[in-house]
C-alpha cells in the first residue's frame, strides 16, 4: 500500500496551520469587532474564547485527524460510522466557502494593482462599486466583470497548482514562502500606520476598554464567532491537515502555537488598522465611527481613501496592504480547498491530480458566478447563512456527536496525551462537553431567530431563500447523501482508503 503523504517537518505543518488561520478574518473582521465590543475590555472574553473553545477544539480537530488518518470524512467514520456525515457536511460547507472566499481574494489581487497610482480616483466608493463591479440587482448575473475574472483565473491557477504538488512539495513549500513573507508585508505597514500622524487617536479608540460591555452576551458570543471563523474550527481543515502528520507530533503544544499565533496575528492587525483609521479622522476630520468598518467597507472603500491620504510613496503602502490580503487569503483558501480534495481522493479513489481537477476545477467554476455583476448580493448573502449554518451550526453537531452521543472525549485525549509533551486534564473535557456546545447552541438559536423574523439586509425574500436557506440547507443534504454512498473497493492507496493508527480498524470501516 502506498504510504500516506506527510508534513516534511513539524514547523512545515504549523505554518500550513497558520497559514489557514491566518486569513480576510484576521485583517477586516478582528479590528472592527474589537473595537465595537468593549475595545480593550473584548481582550478578556476573547482570550476566554480562545482558552475555552478555541484551542480544545482544535486539539480535538487534530486528534481526530492524527488519530484516524483520513479526510474528515473517513476519520469520522472510523471514528464511528454514523458520524460521516458530519464530516461531508462539512466538506460541502468548504466547497461553499471557498467559492465566494476565492472571489475576494481576487478582488484583493485587483486592487494590490489598482493602488499604482491610487487608480480608484477621489471615490474609492463609487469606484468599487459602480465602476470595478458595475454592481447589478440581488439575484440577476448581470455579465462578467473581466477586472474580478482575470485575477480570479490567476488565483486559482495558484491554488490548483500548490494543492497539485501535494502536502510536502506543495502546500508546506508554499506556506514556507507565503507566512514569513506575509509577516514580513503586514509588519511594514504596522509599522508605518503607527508613525502617522494621529495614529495614536485609532489606537486609543481600540484599546481604551469599555468594562460596561463584558456583562454584554452579545459581546462573548462575539468573541466566541471571531475565534471559530478565524481559527478555521468547525469545517474539517484542522481534521485534515493533522491526517497528514507523522506518528510523533505534538498535537496539543502545535494547537496553542497555532492558537496564540493567529491572536497575534489578529492584534498585529488591530494595531496596523486602527493606526491608519486614526491617521484618516486626522487628516479628514470625519467622526471614527464613520469610518470604522470591517470587511468589504473597510478593505475597498476605507483603505483606498486611506491610501489616497498618505504622505510619500502611497501606492507601495497600498501593494502591501492588498499583497498582504492575497497572501492571507491565498494561504486559507490552499487549506479549504484541500479539505474536498482529499474527500473526493479518497471517497472516488482518485489519484491526486485528478481529484485536484476535478473537485478544485468545479469550485473554480462556481466561483465565477461571482465575478458577474450581481454576484456581491449573492456572495453576501450566502457568506452570512453558510457562517451561520454552516461552520457554527456543523461546529456545534461535531462536537455534540463526538462528546454527547459518541462520549469519546476521554479516548481523543488519551491520543493527544500519548504522543503530546503537553498533557490535557479535566479541563479539555469540560470545555468540549459544556461550554463550546453551550455557545455554539446559543449562537445558532441566536442566528435561526434573526434570520427567520428579519430579511437579511433587506434582500427579497426569494433570493434568501435560495442563496441563503437553500444553499446552508443544500450542504446538510449533500452531507447525509454522500455518507449513504458506497466506499470504493480501489483506491490509489492499494485498494482500500489508509488504515488509522495503531489500534484495530474500527467496525464499519470501509
Ligand atoms: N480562518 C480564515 C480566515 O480568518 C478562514 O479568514
Amino acid at each position: 500500500m502506498a504510504a500516506r503523504e506527510e508534513w516534511g517537518s513539524r514547523l512545515g505543518f504549523l505554518l500550513a496551520a497558520i497559514g489557514s488561520a491566518v486569513g480576510l478574518g484576521n485583517i477586516w473582521r478582528f479590528p472592527y469587532v474589537a473595537w465595537d465590543s468593549g475595545g480593550g475590555a473584548f481582550f478578556v472574553p476573547y482570550l476566554f474564547a480562545l482558552l475555552t473553545a478555541g484551542i480544545p477544539l482544535l486539539v480535538l480537530e487534530y486528534s481526530i485527524g492524527h488519530r484516524y488518518r483520513g479526510s474528515a470524512p473517513l476519520s469520522l467514520r472510523r471514528l464511528d460510522r454514523r458520524a460521516e456525515w458530519v464530516g461531508w457536511w462539512q466538506i460541502a460547507v468548504c466547497f461553499l466557502i471557498a467559492s465566494y472566499y476565492a472571489v475576494v481574494i481576487a478582488w484583493a489581487a485587483g486592487y494590490t494593482w489598482f493602488s499604482i497610482g491610487t487608480q480608484w480616483g477621489d471615490d474609492p466608493e463609487a469606484f468599487f462599486f459602480e465602476d470595478y463591479l458595475a454592481v447589478t440587482e440581488a439575484g440577476t448575473l448581470g455579465g462578467f466583470r473581466v477586472g474580478v475574472l482575470l485575477p480570479l483565473v490567476l488565483i486559482w491557477l495558484v491554488t490548483l497548482v500548490v494543492l497539485a504538488g501535494g502536502i510536502r512539495r506543495g502546500v508546506e513549500r508554499a506556506n514556507r514562502v507565503m507566512i514569513p513573507l506575509l509577516v514580513a508585508m503586514f509588519l511594514v505597514i504596522v509599522i508605518r500606520a503607527v508613525t502617522l500622524e494621529g495614529a495614536g487617536v485609532g489606537l486609543d479608540a481600540l484599546f481604551a476598554p469599555d468594562w460596561s460591555r463584558i456583562g454584554d452576551a452579545s459581546v462573548w458570543v462575539a468573541a466566541y464567532g471571531q475565534i471559530f471563523f478565524s481559527l478555521s474550527i468547525g469545517f474539517a481543515i484542522m481534521i485534515t491537515y493533522a491526517s497528514f502528520l507523522p506518528r510523533r507530533g505534538d498535537l496539543t503544544g502545535n494547537a496553542f502555537i497555532a492558537g496564540f499565533s493567529n491572536a497575534s496575528f489578529e492584534l498585529l492587525a488591530g494595531i496596523g488598522v486602527f493606526a491608519a483609521i486614526g491617521f484618516l479622522v486626522t487628516s479628514t476630520g470625519v467622526a471614527l465611527d464613520e469610518v470604522a468598518r470591517d470587511g468589504i467597507g473597510l478593505a475597498f472603500v476605507i483603505f483606498p481613501e486611506i491610501i489616497s491620504q498618505l504622505p510619500g510613496p502611497s501606492g507601495l503602502f497600498g501593494v502591501l496592504f492588498f499583497g498582504s490580503l492575497v497572501l492571507a487569503g491565498v494561504s486559507s483558501l490552499v487549506s479549504i480547498t484541500q479539505t474536498y480534495i482529499s474527500a473526493v481522493q479518497e471517497k472516488f479513489g482518485l489519484a491526486r491530480p485528478a481529484a485536484v481537477m476535478l473537485a478544485g476545477g468545479a469550485t473554480a467554476l462556481v466561483s465565477m458566478l461571482y465575478a458577474t455583476g450581481g454576484g456581491i448580493n449573492t456572495l453576501d448573502v450566502v457568506d452570512r447563512f453558510v457562517n451561520a449554518f454552516g461552520v457554527a451550526a456543523v461546529g456545534l453537531v461535531e462536537v455534540v456527536v463526538v462528546a454527547w452521543f459518541l462520549r469519546r472525549l476521554p479516548q481523543l485525549r488519551g491520543h493527544a496525551n500519548e504522543v503530546s509533551d503537553l498533557r490535557l486534564g479535566w479541563w479539555w473535557i469540560a470545555a468540549l462537553g459544556i461550554v463550546t456546545p453551550a455557545v455554539l447552541g446559543w449562537m445558532t438559536i441566536d442566528n435561526l431567530r434573526t434570520e427567520l423574523t428579519t430579511a437579511y439586509e433587506g434582500y427579497p425574500v426569494g433570493f434568501l431563500l435560495t442563496f441563503g436557506w437553500g444553499l446552508a440547507g443544500l450542504a446538510l443534504l449533500v452531507g447525509a447523501l454522500l455518507a449513504r454512498t458506497p466506499w470504493p473497493q480501489h483506491t490509489p492507496t492499494g485498494g482500500r482508503p489508509p488504515p488509522e493508527r495503531d489500534e484495530p480498524r474500527p467496525e464499519g470501516d470501509p
